[in-house]
């Protein structure tokens, strides 16, 4: 079935004379969804043949009203969505909240998704860090036009994990990812699987779901995103920083809590904010686990970086905490190259390397609870074997003059690979990214996770002590002058996927290329 529906400007444009939201953005950039008016999209299933699904859900992505700070309601773009079957826990809603419903899935499950697009312009939906087929990774090359469906099924493939799902559009004339993630198109969807559950980590109350991310608001409490002048340009090179830090969608705020233990899962949804991890009363911060799941053993840190799309799994212990006592998550002051320092000066009041408070916990309640942090945690992946032998391919970042940053001197240009972007399906490769710019890139990978290899030169000074390097991943924080290597392996699916930086401006800007895996 084809239902070709058209944007016409006139329908964008008068959206944008209803919402402050709109006429707070610079309209080149609103235009630019315009760009997929010509194309249509067909309401097929992507990904699995089959009648039998666990779950299924249809996922609206859709203009909405929100509180975020007190006054008046934001315009926000959001996810909405309706478990149609399935496990009752599968669908966590946010109630004032932009962000979408904590999606939680078992490994092993087989899933469906209905996304029906409700927004003027078109978008796509990726699910961040899953091992899903080419088809159903939300790549700009399969946007969802407005008020059209897109049905995706796939199986849970990944060990347990933090995940999450945002928009991955981007037209003719760039990308849209900075955009409509800003304006609320982002949710967590939480992998479970049996080895996880074994170790009876914290659940329920006792685990902790934090989004941290950072908006500029003008005076009715509209979004302000690029807002045009000097200080977009400068936002686009070096990514968008709000003013304002929002954990869960709102401003920070304190919880009561009890003497136990606590597992705190954070997501760095930001678009380009750096955050650097630590508790107030200086103990060490004890990571657990990364993007791709639990670590083989605790960590303890001075403080955990976290860069855009990131997650970090932390264990807190407050048994010992006085009750009455607060105890806060901060995000502690550091230097980041150029971004910290000239670039952001006069346009940001908050800029990147300020420090800031993002939780409050305060210790309530007392209880005996004997709950241990276990020594050995995430055992059963055997991490990827790389020798002297193992193909090593390199990726150089460098600036482009004017335009943003290039990938081996390219840029985004759809789903067109280069012949060093080629790998073969079952093949493991070291990919090294190499930073020839004075900023930090956060470089991701799609359709799998990697582990890291190693890293040399660079001057990540005063976040070094904070990257978590073990574990998997699908993102790293590569610091400027860096190279890190990366080992990965390219099973199950062949198809074309992505790689990118994902500071979302960069991103958009065309930092951003397809890689093919060659069955
Ligand atoms: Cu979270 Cu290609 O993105
Ligand atoms: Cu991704
Ligand atoms: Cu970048």
């Amino acid at each position: 079935m084809n239902r070709d529906k058209r944007v016409h400007r006139r329908t964008v444009l008068q959206a944008a004379a209803g919402t402050g939201f709109f006429l707070a953005l610079s309209p080149g950039f609103l235009l630019t969804g315009c760009d997929g008016g010509v194309r249509a999209t067909e309401s097929v299933t992507l990904g699995l043949d089959s009648e039998e699904y666990d779950v299924e859900l249809a996922l609206r992505a859709t203009p909405d009203s929100v509180s975020i700070l007190p006054g008046t309601p934001s315009e926000v773009w959001r996810y909405k969505a309706e478990l149609l079957k399935g496990p009752k826990n599968t669908l966590t809603e946010n109630t004032n909240s932009y962000l979408g419903p904590t999606i939680r899935l078992r490994r092993g499950q087989r899933v469906k998704i209905h996304i029906h697009n409700e927004l003027p312009e078109d978008t796509t939906v990726h699910w961040h860090g899953l091992h899903v087929p080419s088809d159903v990774d939300g790549q700009p090359r399969l946007p969802i036009q407005p008020g059209e469906t897109m049905t995706v099924g796939f199986d849970v493939w990944d060990r347990a994990g933090l995940f999450w799902y945002h928009s991955h559009a981007h037209g003719e004339r760039g990308g849209r990812v900075g955009f409509q993630s800003y304006a609320g198109l982002a949710g967590l969807l939480i992998v479970e699987d049996d080895e996880e559950a074994g170790l009876g980590l914290p659940s329920g109350d006792n685990e902790l779901l934090l989004v941290l991310q950072d908006r500029t608001f003008a005076g009715a409490n509209e979004l302000v995103y690029l807002d045009g002048g000097m200080g977009a340009m400068m936002d686009r090179m070096h990514g968008f920083l709000g003013d304002r830090i929002l954990v869960n969608s709102v401003p920070p705020a304190t919880r009561k809590v009890a003497t136990r233990p606590y597992r705190i899962r954070v997501l760095n949804g930001s678009n380009a904010r750096i955050y650097k991890l630590a508790w107030s009363d200086g103990r060490p911060v004890t990571v657990i686990g990364a993007d791709g799941g639990l670590l083989p053993e605790p960590e303890d840190r001075p403080y955990a970086t976290l860069a855009p799309a990131q997650r970090l799994d932390i264990w807190l212990d407050l048994s010992q905490s006085q009750p009455g006592s607060t105890l806060e998550l901060i995000s502690d002051s550091f230097q980041a190259g150029m971004m910290g320092g000239m670039g952001m000066m006069g346009s940001n009041a908050l800029p990147l390397g300020s420090r800031f408070t993002l939780v409050g916990l305060e210790v309530a309640e007392s209880l005996e609870v004997n709950e241990q942090l276990p020594a050995q945690l995430g055992q059963q992946r055997q991490r990827i074997l790389v020798g002297s032998n193992t193909r090593i391919r390199t990726f150089e970042l460098r600036p482009v003059m004017m335009r943003g940053f290039a990938i081996n001197g390219r840029r985004f240009e759809g789903p067109h690979v280069a012949d060093d972007e080629k790998v073969r399906l079952g093949d493991t490769e070291i990919w090294e990214f190499r930073n020839n710019t004075p900023m930090p890139h956060p470089m991701h990978i799609h359709g799998l996770q990697f582990n890291i290899v190693g890293r040399r030169g660079g001057n990540s000074d005063s976040l070094q002590q904070g990257l978590v390097d073990s574990g998997w991943h699908d993102t790293v924080l590569v610091m400027p002058r860096e190279t890190v290597q990366l080992a990965m392996k390219f099973e199950r699916f062949a198809g074309l996927f992505i790689y990118h930086c994902h500071n979302m401006e960069h991103e958009d800007a065309g930092m951003m290329r397809y890689f093919q895996v060659q069955g």
